[in-house]
């Protein structure tokens, strides 16, 4: 066998599928306003920004863009930037923000990755940061190429734990790696499409968490909750670890890239 015969696309869904249920736009509402929040004092957008490329870009679409992270901050240096999101908790954030900053050159789209995108234009630049983690990521790729005039940059977990894993030790379940970045790259290689990579670091999915209702909050919003046992099992580790630290952590996101063929 060689590396021709394995279907990649179909081996990230198959992956996907054992982490578990998909999250739906109205979950993420509800993380909307405290995201919007931290991201104000994480560096990881100015990591980000610093490794693209805008020469001669003149248009942006920030596919799961989220309060607006990414494509906010370069409204002023672009004609037209449109954030593209499933959640109209984060669309709300991405609105405030663009008003807050009298920014007149940015549009919101509200949409999903799995939805018809014959409506979506095609920009300059596509981004996706931290937004790739849907059912089908062969079929979210293709869209961003299809979308993408000159370069596409995106971000994807490295090791795939979007959850601490020391949560799952700590209640007393399986730890459920959701799939990392290697399948883009593989995915992406079965195409001809040969990207760059980089690694930038983020804040750990539990570092503004500062009482233990938040850490449950939390918690039970991406394990889809928990039982009596497992909530004072994670009480236990929570006095513990706040006794011994904190719970900052960093975690090491996949920068992936690529040019359209013919902008090299
Ligand atoms: C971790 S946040 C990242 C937000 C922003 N791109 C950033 O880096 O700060 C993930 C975002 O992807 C969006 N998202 C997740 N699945 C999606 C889907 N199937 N269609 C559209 N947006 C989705 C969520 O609503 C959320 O805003």
């Amino acid at each position: 066998m060689t590396i021709a015969a394995i279907d990649f696309s179909r081996l990230y869904r198959d992956h996907m599928a054992l982490a578990g249920k998909p999250k739906t736009g109205s979950a993420w509402d509800i993380r909307a306003r405290e995201m919007n929040r931290r991201e104000k004092k994480s560096r990881y957008a100015d990591e980000f920004i610093a490794r693209m490329d805008l020469s001669d870009a003149r248009t942006l679409l920030d596919v799961g863009c989220g309060s607006g992270a990414i494509c906010l901050p370069l409204a002023s240096r672009l004609e037209r930037v449109i954030g593209l999101d499933y959640s109209q908790g984060m669309l709300d954030e991405l609105k405030e923000n663009i008003a807050a900053q009298g920014i007149t050159n940015a549009e919101s789209l509200h949409l999903a990755w799995e939805n018809d995108w014959s409506e979506v234009p095609e920009c300059d630049i596509v981004v996706a940061s931290r937004s790739t983690q849907v059912q089908d990521l062969g079929a979210a790729l293709a869209k961003l190429d299809a979308k993408a005039r000159k370069r596409v940059y995106l971000t994807h977990l490295v090791g795939g734990h979007s959850i601490d894993p020391r949560i799952f030790d700590a209640i007393g379940r399986q730890p459920r790696p959701m799939p990392d970045y290697i399948y883009a790259l593989n995915i992406l290689h079965s195409r001809n499409i040969h990207p760059r990579l980089d690694y930038l670091e983020g804040d750990g999915p539990l570092t503004s968490v500062s009482s233990f209702d938040e850490l449950l909050q939390r918690t039970a919003w991406s394990l889809g909750g928990l039982d009596a046992s497992e909530c004072a099992r994670l009480q236990t580790w929570f006095e513990e670890v706040m006794a011994n630290g904190g719970l900052k952590t960093t975690v090491r996101w996949a920068f992936i890239s690529w040019e359209k063929a013919g902008d090299d």
